[in-house]
């Protein structure tokens, strides 16, 4: 038997037991005639102690040959501990060790396998085994394999049933860059990996499956971030016979029961704003709501007063940042210089203090009156020791601006934290986006999302304005300011997602060539289907105020989109690229 314990389980109540465990050695302490080895495995840590006064001389050169990381057996009795720790779990006892094995040696890692570790994010990928063996990291993994185990069983009670869809599919010009699979037997034919179940899931509905869930790996090849991985995992869903509400109350439920299970957290209903309000209020689709600091908009009262910069301005939006009126001239050049950045791209900053006198002094005191400025102030509901922060431009871009701006802040004074939850629907988006490049409109969620039924008319129009204003059933999840999920309420007509992939600019025969499957299941009874998918990794970051989703993946890519550890993607031999019919050379 190799163990009769595991290393977070003994407590002084098993005191004088003879226990087996088996582990890894941590850390190493050898004083000399006394030698500490903490054992560690994946459920905690147990401090063996060797003591030259009753350790047999052999057993303590054993002990003295081991290097951290060594895989060990010991066996011994439980013992008191005289210097006890609350730090661990089992920080009360220890084993005095009378019989040990070296199951296996180890090389010295080339980090400490230790909650603060020394490796770099690099380092860690590449020795992903050794990063994954540190607590921290076994942590997310654990929580991530309850919430899935919490999902299966919240929605298997809700009745869907868990349906696989191919890995294998076929690539569509819509939504980010596919991953190809080029095909052996059909030379020259290429699968996609899918960037969602999408249209399987409602050819699913089609058949009649009703409630449909997976938890199911997506592939997009898109630029990577700290939120997006080339693969990821969804909590991908699809109800037939429902409208946006029975979906929203539907996931309301499983998310706030996935809080419960997991964290202990009861969530309060989540409140719902239309796309168009939290751009006028936050400038972004996915407002972070732990915090206040909405926009304040200055355009009718800033302009005519002889400011070119404001005067010449489509939008002049501010944000109240509480409490920072202290801010030195040094930090804010900083911060203006922040904005000055191409990933921002603001073109400067102006501010207004209101000082602790009862003064208000700005940036810009030469056109603007006390009286003027008090205008600013008082629509921002400023109090004496705030700051004002105020952005100009062009209306969009200034939103965006200052959104980043107001996030940064919230950052700054320490107003998000990890363990405070905010979520909140985000309701109504435009069915298209319109995209100048490329001089067409695409599909703001995907093409299958149906048209708010009052605004269907309109996609007969040609005027761009109107066409930019109808609105869809789509709706997101967004929590903490992230965009936790999307979904929507597709289109089940065969006409009417004809007429949808027109505005697209699809040609009647690519729509045929892309999406025949679908528009010919829509003729054999579709029903009225909706559904959503949840961004699985995103969520196991977000309730744990982690900013990675790489924490929560075992094994993900870096932002090269490559996996250090196996070193992929590589090359391949020109005989397989020859089999596969690609007219490249290998290697
Ligand atoms: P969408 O494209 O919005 O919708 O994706 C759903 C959710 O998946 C997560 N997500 C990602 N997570 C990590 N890395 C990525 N690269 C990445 N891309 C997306 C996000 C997002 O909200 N088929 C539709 C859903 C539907 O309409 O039912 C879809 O895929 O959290």
């Amino acid at each position: 038997m190799y163990r009769t314990h595991h290393c977070g389980e003994l407590r002084l109540s098993d005191l004088d037991k003879t226990v087996t465990l088996s582990g890894w050695a941590s850390v190493i302490r050898d004083k000399g005639s006394l030698l500490w080895i903490d054992l560690r495995d994946r459920y905690g840590i147990t401090q063996l102690v060797f003591d030259e006064a009753y350790t047999d001389a052999a057993l303590f050169d054993i002990a003295r040959s081991i290097g951290r990381e060594f895989v060990l057996q010991a066996t011994g009795t439980v013992i008191e501990r005289t210097s006890k720790t609350t730090k661990i779990e089992t920080g009360e006892i220890e084993i005095k060790v009378t019989e040990m094995r070296v199951l296996n040696a180890s090389k010295t890692p080339p980090f400490t396998i230790q909650d603060d570790t020394d490796g770099g994010d690099e380092l860690r990928l590449k020795y992903r085994y050794l990063d994954l063996r540190r607590n921290a990291v076994q942590k997310n993994l654990i929580f991530r394999s309850n919430l899935a185990i919490e999902t299966r069983k919240y929605l298997a009670a809700q009745g869907f049933i868990e349906v696989e869809t191919p890995n294998l599919i076929k690539s569509t010009p819509e939504g980010a860059r596919d991953f190809v699979v080029p095909s052996r037997m059909n030379k020259g034919q290429f699968y996609a990996l899918p960037q969602s179940p999408q249209t399987f899931k409602q050819i699913l509905m089609v058949a009649g499956f009703d409630k449909y869930f997976q938890i199911v790996k997506c592939f997009r090849d898109e630029d990577l971030r700290a939120d997006r991985q080339p693969e990821f995992t969804q909590i991908d869903c699809e109800m037939s016979f429902v409208h946006q509400e029975d979906i929203l109350n539907t996931f309301e439920g499983l998310t706030k029961s996935l809080f419960k299970s997991t964290l202990g957290v009861d969530l309060p209903d989540f409140p719902r704003m239309t796309y168009d309000e939290a751009f006028i209020r936050f400038g972004s689709d996915k407002p972070d709501l732990r915090f206040g600091m909405e926009f304040v908009n200055l355009s009718d009262v800033a302009k005519g007063k002889g400011f070119p910069v404001f005067d010449g301005a489509e939008t002049i939006l501010a944000i109240c940042a509480p409490g920072c009126a202290g801010y030195s001239r040094k930090q804010l050049d900083e911060l203006t210089e922040w904005l000055k950045r191409p990933q921002i791209g603001a073109k400067g900053l102006v501010y207004v203090k209101m000082e602790a006198d009862g003064s208000i002094k700005s940036s810009v005191d030469k056109f603007y009156s006390p009286e003027d400025l008090k205008v600013w102030t008082d629509r921002a509901g400023a109090q004496t020791g705030d700051l004002l922060l105020v952005l100009c431009g062009e209306d969009e871009k200034t939103h965006k601006q200052l959104n980043e701006l107001r996030l940064e802040m919230g950052t700054r004074l320490d107003l998000r934290k990890g363990d405070d939850f905010k979520p909140l629907w985000v309701v109504d988006f435009p069915l298209l986006e319109w995209d100048e490049d490329a001089n067409r409109f695409f599909a703001m969620h995907h093409p299958f999302t149906s048209p708010k039924p009052g605004d269907i008319v309109k996609m007969e129009s040609d005027d761009k304005a109107l066409l930019k204003s109808i609105r869809a059933d789509a709706y997101d999840l967004v929590l903490n300011g992230v965009e936790i999920g999307g979904g929507s309420i597709r289109i089940h007509d065969r006409d009417l997602q004809s007429r949808n992939f027109k505005l697209l600019g699809f040609t009647p025969e690519e729509a045929e060539a892309q999406f025949g499957f679908l528009l010919g299941a829509f003729e054999y009874g579709a029903p009225p289907h909706g559904g959503i998918a949840f961004g699985f990794d995103r969520l196991s970051a977000v309730m744990n105020g982690a900013g990675s989703i790489r924490d929560f993946i075992a094994f993900p890519k870096n932002n090269q989109g490559r996996d250090m550890m196996i070193d992929a993607p590589s090359g391949i031999k020109a005989e397989q690229l020859k089999e596969l019919g690609i007219d490249v050379v290998g290697e």
